[in-house]
């Protein structure tokens, strides 16, 4: 693998060895013989990040790496520097670039001219390192993907278009209910259905979590929807997650969130905070998960 910019730039085969390969350093966490030794990271970030900056500046710290978190409108970038110009600077000082902006071109270009991996850690299309640590968390919780039903109530948002593509990879069904205009990516969804992948679009969030494996839900306003905020918490209004829709779920169903979360909006706080959620698991596992990404793109694994 030379860059992650979506999720679907892993086959089947690479997931579930990234994923061993991260169960195995949760396991062993602390003992680790440091094999990104002399390896620097930059970080770049067009917006904020709790989890998504700490997991990664804490992977490579504890893999014995350096990670630096670059604010984009710090950089020559913000000053009209181009795109290109910056990832090919970057390859002559640092080993990978992981870099969360608003326009997924922008991740493309930096891979277009980098020589080093880029990873994406959010765009607007996708969150691929998003659906790994979401993965390792199914796969704890349920033992394994096939003949899982996952069912995404809320906007068919970046994490939607990556869920999407992964339930293609590892052959679990999905429902996605979204309110009329929000649904996912056309593109996504036709890469998904090419691959085989059993994805049902409706409008009824009842529909969609009847008898559904996982309930999987994120944000109603993302990062550069903040304009539309209004207008959105109105549009999703019928679309939470809460104990009523939670009964149309199988009683075993695990909950996810990819936080942050607004408890009352996409979320109600008794489902959130209730036994059926594993989202502080999904948090932590990012840090699980993102060692095993960047050990393999660096080819350290
Ligand atoms: N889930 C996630 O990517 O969180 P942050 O925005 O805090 O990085
Ligand atoms: N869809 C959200 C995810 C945050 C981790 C956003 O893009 O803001």
């Amino acid at each position: 693998m030379m860059h992650l910019l979506s999720i679907s730039d892993l086959e089947y085969g690479d997931i579930l060895k990234l994923l061993d390969l991260a169960a195995e350093l949760k396991k062993n966490r602390g003992q680790s013989a440091y094999p990104l030794k002399n390896t620097s990271l930059a970080m770049i970030f067009e917006k904020p990040s709790t989890r998504t900056r700490i997991s990664l500046e804490v992977a490579m710290a504890e893999l014995g790496g350096h990670a630096m978190y670059l604010n984009a409108g710090d950089l020559q970038l913000g000053r009209s520097e181009t795109i290109c110009d910056t990832a090919r600077v970057l390859s002559r000082y640092v080993h990978a670039i992981t870099a969360r902006v608003y326009h997924h071109e922008t991740v493309c270009e930096l891979a277009k001219c980098a020589r080093i991996p880029v990873i994406n850690a959010l765009s607007d299309l996708e969150h691929p390192c998003q659906l790994l640590a979401d993965l390792l968390t199914i796969r704890e919780r349920k033992g394994d993907f096939e003949g899982l039903c996952i069912a995404w109530i809320g906007d068919g948002n970046n994490v939607c278009n990556s869920l999407i593509l992964a339930s293609a990879i590892t052959k679990m069904k999905l429902n996605v209910a979204c309110p009329a205009g929000y649904e996912p990516d056309s593109g996504i969804l036709s890469r998904a259905r090419a691959l085989g992948c059993d994805v049902m679009v409706t409008h009824d969030p009842i529909e969609a979590a009847t008898g559904a494996d996982v309930l999987y839900t994120d944000v109603w306003v993302s990062m550069g929807d903040e304009k539309e905020e209004k207008k959105r918490l109105q549009d999703f209004t019928g679309f939470q997650i809460d104990e009523k829709l939670l009964d149309h779920a199988n009683p075993d169903c695990i909950v996810l969130h990819c936080l942050p979360a607004h408890r009352g909006q996409e979320i109600s706080g008794v489902v959130l905070d209730g036994p059926h959620s594993v989202v502080l698991d999904q948090a932590e596992n990012r840090l699980h998960t993102e060692k095993a990404l960047l050990m393999i793109a660096l080819g350290l694994d």
